[in-house]
């Protein structure tokens, strides 16, 4: 079993952020969301790991290296443009070889761990009408929005529409599948869908229609598609409210901590409060601040004189005199300042490098 982890994509949703930076490895929790999908893989024995990268490949190269991190060996693939999720497994044949496979949404996060959903294809490969191919399913309450899945009595996938204006049910399509080699004869014959992409519902529907077994399970626990902002935001707190406390940096006297709360090593906590769950990075200062619930301020950053709450501040970030910051997603190397007290909260969504003074 090899896994294809999907990390090109054009990232229009997370603009601006994904004009310098690939959505996959903005920081939830302060680790890359891709990060998440790569332990995923190896937790559930999965170490032969392809992984397609579009326009900003040397990022997402840099940042996995060549997987011995993980005890994985990744093999890059890449994507000139953002041409569907069915064309990355058209483009991977050479890679997947005749092997099944997992394919992964990288951007996307779930909580459920995969070894089962895993293990449960690899076993009934065995049995006398083998799947084909796998998927997750989950309930929505707006399944317009979505890929959706209509079962048979005996629970088998019959038809798989992308979002329907009359959706005939509410199963949606989560961003993990698994796939024995004649998805690759599904995507040789399917043609671009009228939004120009090779879609990966349509290459299923093929298996279906050629009379294969398209098994699915239902999805437990929460899944997120962090491709926006709230929703990544969302995962950011839900992956906070498992962590727990360890102060490795240094606090002074002054300072309150309250919740479970990170603080890593070479930050220093300065007359400040910090209620959490929250997650200081390595070598970030906090000085004369609160930081609040569902914060996750990452590297190098420095927080003077504020106040900020659900957000998250990516590394080497500057927040200073202010007097809220709320719901935010702050790229890397941003300078968010004050000139003149007026306190009012700001809710921003600031790309890489920017300086913004609030006056
Ligand atoms: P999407 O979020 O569906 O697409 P996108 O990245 O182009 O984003 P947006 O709609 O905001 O413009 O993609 C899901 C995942 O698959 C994501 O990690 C990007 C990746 N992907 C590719 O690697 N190649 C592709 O051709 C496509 C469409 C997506």
């Amino acid at each position: 079993m090899k896994a294809l982890i999907l990390a090109g994509g054009a990232g229009t949703r997370l603009r601006p952020i994904t004009h310098t930076s690939a959505k996959q490895l903005v920081p939830v929790a302060n680790k890359p969301i891709l990060f998440y999908g790569i332990e995923a893989m190896v937790a559930a024995g999965i170490v032969e790991i392809g992984v397609i990268v579009g326009d900003t490949r040397d990022e997402v190269m840099a940042a996995l290296g060549d997987g011995s991190t993980w005890g994985a060996t990744i093999t890059f693939i890449p994507q000139d443009a953002p041409l569907g999720l069915a064309h990355c497994v058209l483009i991977a044949a050479d890679f997947l070889g005749d092997d099944d496979f997992v394919m992964y949404l990288g951007d996307n996060l779930l909580e459920q761990d995969l070894a089962a959903f895993v293990k449960a294809f690899e076993s009934e490969r065995d049995s006398v009408d083998p799947p084909s191919a796998q998927i997750l399913l989950k309930r929505v309450p707006d399944p317009h929005r979505f890929g959706i899945a209509e079962l048979d009595d005996a629970g088998n996938v019959v038809r798989l529409v992308e979002k329907p204006a009359d959706p005939p049910t509410d199963l949606a399509l989560v961003g993990v599948y698994l796939f024995d080699s004649s998805i690759l004869d599904a995507v040789r014959a399917i043609a671009p869908s009228p939004r120009g992409e090779l879609e990966i519902t349509d290459a299923i529907q093929w298996l279906v229609d050629q009379g294969k077994r398209v098994r699915q399970e239902e999805l437990t626990g929460w899944w997120i598609d962090t491709g926006k902002l709230t929703p990544l935001l969302e995962a950011n707190r839900l992956l906070l409210e498992k962590i727990e406390t360890r102060v490795d940096g240094t606090v002074d006297d002054a300072s309150v901590l309250d919740g479970r709360v990170v603080v890593e090593a070479g930050a220093t906590v300065t007359n400040s409060t910090l209620r959490g769950p929250l997650v200081i990075g390595a070598g970030t200062v906090i000085e004369d601040s609160f930081v609040g619930p569902f914060s996750a301020v990452g590297n190098d950053c420095v927080v003077r004189q504020s106040e900020i709450e659900h957000s998250v501040i990516m590394d080497g970030s500057t927040i200073r005199d202010i007097p809220r910051l709320e719901d935010s997603l702050i790229g890397k190397d941003v300078v968010v300042s004050r000139t003149q007290v007026r306190p009012r909260a700001l809710r921003l969504m600031v790309g890489d490098h920017c300086q913004i003074d609030v006056e």
